[in-house]
C-alpha cells in the first residue's frame, strides 16, 4: 500500500494564503471567456443560466431539448425561467445523441441545451449546423469545462450563450461566468453575502491546511467536530456548489475577492498542468478497463478522470482512507426526467466516480492516486468489465 504521508489530495484545488495577497496580473483577462466585453460575473453556474437564458428572447414557456445526463441545477434553473424541457439521449461516449435529437425537433422546440461533460468537446460543428438548419438557439453548459477548447476552438465561443462554474476549476469561493451572443445581459445582481464569502473562502483555506502534512489531524478533528455547527450556520446563507435548489443565490453576482484571487490565474499552465495529470492516470489505468473517457483532443482541459467501478461508496471510502478525496456527482436523477432516460443513464449514476487531476498537483501526487486506483482496480469487486 502506498502511504499517504499524512497530507489529503482533494478533489478540487485549494487556497493557499499567498493567492490572497498575489501580485496583480493581467494573464486571465485575455483569456475566452474572460476575455469577452460583454461577459458577466454570477455568483455561480445556475445564476449565468438564469441571467442569459432571459437575454436570449425565447418565446415565452417553450421548450429546450435537454440532455439525459446532468447535474439537476440546470433543470431547476430552466423551470424557473418557464420553459419546459423535452430529454433527448447522450450516446456511450458522452456525446449528445444527433440522431435522436433530430427525431424529437419540432415548432415547441426554441434551444438545443448541451454538456460539456468533464471538459470534453460535444462535436460542435453537427451541433451548430443542426441548430441553423432548424432555427433554434444553442446553449452551451460549460459549468465543467472551464479553459477547454475543441482544438482551438473555445469551448463556450459558439453557442448563443455560455455559462461556466468558474469555482469548480479555480480555488475561488464561488463565482459563475456568462458569455452571449446577445450581449449584456439586463439584470441586477448583487454582491452576496460576507458570511457566505467568508464561510466559502474559509473552507478553502482549510482545504489547504489539509494538503500540508503538519497539524493536519488536528485540523482534520476541529473540522469534523464542528461540521454540524458548520452545515446549521451555512444554512443561514447562501452557498455555491450546492446539490439542494436554493433560488436565493439567483440575485448575486460574484464577490471583489474573486476578483482578486483571479489575479493568480494562469490559464495555459492550468490547461498543461491539468493535461498532464489526465494522460499520466490514462498511461496507468487504461489496461483496466475503468477510464470512462479514454483520449483527450487537442485543448482539452479535463476538470477530472472519471473512473466507471462497482461498489463505489466502498472505493471511495478505500481512496479517502489512504488521503485522496473524489467525488461521486450527479447520482441522483429529476422528477422531470422520465423513462427511458432514467434507465440510460443508471450506469453513470450509479458506477462513475471522478478523480483529481487538478493543477496544484504534481507528479508525487499523481503517482500516489495512480498506483492507489490501480491496487483497487486489482481486486474484483470493483472492476466493471
Ligand atoms: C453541468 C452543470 N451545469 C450547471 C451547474 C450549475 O452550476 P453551479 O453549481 O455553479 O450553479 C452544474 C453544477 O454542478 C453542472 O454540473
Amino acid at each position: 500500500m502506498h502511504s499517504s504521508n499524512g497530507v489529503f489530495i482533494p478533489v478540487y484545488p485549494s487556497l493557499r494564503p499567498t493567492e490572497l495577497f498575489a501580485a496583480p496580473s493581467e494573464h486571465w483577462k485575455h483569456v475566452f471567456p474572460f476575455n469577452r466585453s460583454s461577459g458577466l460575473w454570477t455568483f455561480s453556474g445556475r445564476v449565468a443560466l438564469h441571467a442569459g437564458i432571459q437575454r436570449l428572447g425565447l418565446p415565452p414557456q417553450s421548450t429546450i431539448l435537454f440532455p439525459s445526463y446532468f447535474e439537476g441545477a440546470e433543470i431547476n434553473t430552466l423551470l424557473a425561467s418557464g420553459f419546459k424541457l423535452r430529454f433527448y439521449h447522450v450516446d456511450r461516449n458522452f456525446h449528445a445523441a444527433l440522431e435522436d435529437i433530430e427525431k424529437r425537433l419540432d415548432d415547441d422546440i426554441s434551444a438545443l441545451y448541451i454538456i460539456h461533460y468533464f471538459g470534453i468537446p460535444q462535436r460542435l460543428a453537427p451541433i451548430l449546423a443542426l441548430c441553423r438548419r432548424h432555427g433554434i438557439a444553442l446553449i452551451e453548459d460549460c459549468a465543467l469545462s472551464l479553459f477547454s477548447s475543441d482544438h482551438d476552438i473555445p469551448l463556450g465561443a459558439s453557442g448563443d450563450m455560455a455559462l461556466f462554474s468558474v469555482y469548480k476549476t479555480l480555488p475561488v469561493p464561488h463565482g459563475g461566468f456568462l458569455v452571449s451572443k446577445m450581449g449584456f445581459p439586463n439584470v441586477a445582481l448583487h454582491k452576496p453575502p460576507s458570511r457566505s464569502t467568508f464561510f466559502q473562502t474559509a473552507d478553502l483555506l482549510v482545504q489547504h491546511i489539509k494538503t500540508q502534512a503538519p497539524g493536519r489531524m488536528l485540523l482534520e478533528r476541529l473540522w469534523t467536530t464542528t461540521e454540524n455547527l458548520r452545515r446549521t450556520l451555512a444554512k443561514t446563507t447562501v452557498v455555491s456548489g450546492s446539490t439542494e435548489w436554493d433560488p436565493r443565490l439567483l440575485c448575486y453576482s460574484a464577490s471583489p475577492i474573486v476578483g482578486r484571487l483571479i489575479q493568480a490565474v494562469k490559464p495555459a499552465e492550468i490547461v498543461r498542468r491539468r493535461r498532464n495529470n489526465f494522460t499520466f492516470l490514462l498511461s496507468m489505468l487504461a489496461d483496466t478497463g475503468a477510464p470512462a473517457i479514454t483520449e483527450l483532443s487537442q485543448g482539452v482541459c479535463p476538470l477530472f478522470f472519471p473512473l466507471l467501478v462497482n461498489e463505489r461508496a466502498q472505493f471511495r471510502q478505500a481512496l479517502s482512507a489512504r488521503g485522496i478525496g473524489s467525488v461521486s456527482f450527479w447520482s441522483k436523477n429529476h422528477s422531470a426526467c422520465p423513462e427511458p432516460f432514467v434507465s440510460a443513464a443508471a450506469r453513470w449514476r450509479q458506477q462513475l466516480v471522478e478523480i483529481p487531476i487538478h493543477q496544484q498537483l504534481h507528479e508525487e501526487h499523481m503517482e500516489r492516486i495512480g498506483h492507489t486506483c490501480a491496487e483497487l482496480l486489482n481486486k474484483p469487486c470493483y472492476r466493471t468489465t
